[in-house]
């Protein structure tokens, strides 16, 4: 597993917002999307480019589009709210979606769905979902992914624990994981601290 920590002014200021208990909903929302280009500028560095012939208003010329955008998948409901920000920096990409509900009692996820391609040999995967708490989430995703072929696997987090990061480290799954910050720990609720909550609650409101 390759860990990346964006670490930069403007994230550092968007992740603190989003950690202020005072944020609402929406204000929290707009830091998370702002976050996510982050994420996803930075993940995205080394995608393979293919020249095409492009005329400007002055000349001809070569021009690149991405060879092949990846595959993005949002994990419900958490990485809803980075799905269209990546999606408009990645428009020619396809999209997937995983659902995980975490039980709050063995703090493991249960899946409820999964609407993927059925191969994924050969395709580059982005899977969104803003904390890696325990990992339990993430691994069970990545290997829906792993199942169907997948070899290149990118996590983009806003937040992630260490315990998450050896989890998935353990798990020996194909991943980078681009995250905006690495907390202390996790607490006995399985909870980020310091962290930011519950991040679907902080989006969607506790329903
Ligand atoms: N999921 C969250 O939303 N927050 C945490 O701190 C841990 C898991």
């Amino acid at each position: 597993m390759q860990l990346t920590v964006v670490d930069h002014p403007i994230a550092r200021a968007r992740l603190s917002r989003m950690r202020d208990e005072r944020t609402d909903n929406a204000t929290f929302r707009a830091a998370l999307r702002e976050l996510t280009q982050m994420l996803v500028y930075e993940a995205t560095r080394d995608l393979e480019v293919a020249e095409e012939p492009i005329t400007t208003p002055v000349t001809d010329t070569i021009g690149f589009r991405l060879a092949a955008p990846p595959l993005i998948v949002p994990v419900l409901r958490a990485g809803l709210g980075m799905a269209d920000t990546a999606h408009g920096m990645l428009p020619e990409s396809q999209m997937g979606f995983v659902g995980l509900a975490r039980n709050e009692v063995t703090f493991e996820p249960e899946p409820y769905m999964a609407s993927l391609p059925e191969s994924l040999v050969g395709r580059a995967v982005f899977v969104l979902d803003p904390m890696l708490a325990t990992g339990g989430s993430l691994v069970n995703c990545c290997t829906l992914l792993t199942d169907r072929g997948a070899t290149d696997i990118t996590v983009l987090c806003a937040l992630a624990a260490p315990e998450g990061l050896r989890r998935l480290e353990e798990s020996g799954l194909p991943l980078r994981v681009f995250t905006a910050s690495v907390d202390e720990r996790l607490n006995e609720n399985a909870y980020i601290v310091p962290g930011l909550g519950d991040a679907g609650d902080r989006q969607f409101g506790a329903v």
